[in-house]
């Protein structure tokens, strides 16, 4: 496999061609952004750190037969996956009320929610991502309801794999976000799963381990990460 060009460079990732048209090179930077790009800065370790969570996480999801588009580690900040079709919305399960959502509805931090809450939002960087509803997508076309059914089902079923798992890691999964896209019709599991993209607090203390350290300025944003990825297995 051979990486060729640049195709798309996020906030935190860049993307690269092969010389295999289904498949991509996925790069972790540095890069570390908040509030749509109005905090940025870089941590040192981050792109190695999240390659690797992303990597044990996407691994541990494929074996509970939650299909992705991870294919294999390729470097410290490198890793090979299926080229998608993206489907531009963001699937969000809260189990725990935190952030937005706090910010919108004026609920306290730290309400276990039961029945757990799923939230859809429309991937556009200059309206800032705004919550929609299933109706949208059905009225504007951002996915077929086939697609969006399955979405909201791997959604779930993450949940029951990852809080479980967490869990014995002394640690509560209080919210994620997911993407999907398509690969020869199918949905699959794409971009990433990291502390940059999920709430993780410490079960006994509650304390923050997840990229509300680097929102918050709470320092040791990177060390958050590794202690999370130890309690659960990785070595970095
Ligand atoms: O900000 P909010 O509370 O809506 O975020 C819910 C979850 O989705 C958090 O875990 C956050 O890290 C994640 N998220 C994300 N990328 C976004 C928006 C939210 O990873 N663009």
């Amino acid at each position: 496999m051979e990486k060729r060009e640049l195709l798309y460079s996020g906030k935190a990732k860049s993307v690269y061609s092969t010389d295999d048209q289904d498949r991509m090179v996925l790069e972790f930077r540095n890069d570390t952004s908040a509030f749509d790009g109005k905090k940025v800065e870089q941590l040192d370790r981050k792109g190695m750190v999240n390659n690797k969570f992303n990597a044990f996480i996407m691994t541990k999801l494929e074996d509970a037969g939650i299909p992705t588009h991870f294919e294999s580690l390729l470097s410290d900040t490198e890793s090979l996956v299926k080229r998608l079709d993206m489907i531009p919305l963001e699937c969000v399960v809260r189990n725990v009320s935190s952030g937005s959502l706090c910010r919108r509805l004026g609920v306290d931090e730290g309400i276990e929610l039961d029945p757990v809450t799923f939230e859809l939002f429309l991937k556009n960087d200059a309206l800032g991502d705004p919550m929609v509803n299933e109706y949208h997508v059905r009225s504007f076309g951002w996915a077929e309801e086939a697609h969006l059914d399955r979405m909201k089902e791997l959604t779930f079923a993450v949940n029951k794999v990852l809080k479980a798992m967490f869990d014995e890691g002394g640690l509560i999964l209080v919210d994620y976000k997911l993407e999907f896209g398509l690969y020869k019709g199918e949905v699959l599991l794409g971009d990433e799963f990291s502390p940059d993209g999920c709430r993780l607090w410490d079960k006994e203390t509650r304390e923050k381990l997840d990229k509300d350290r680097f929102r918050q300025g709470l320092g040791n944003v990177v060390e958050g990460y590794e202690e999370v990825g130890r309690r659960i297995g990785i070595t970095f």
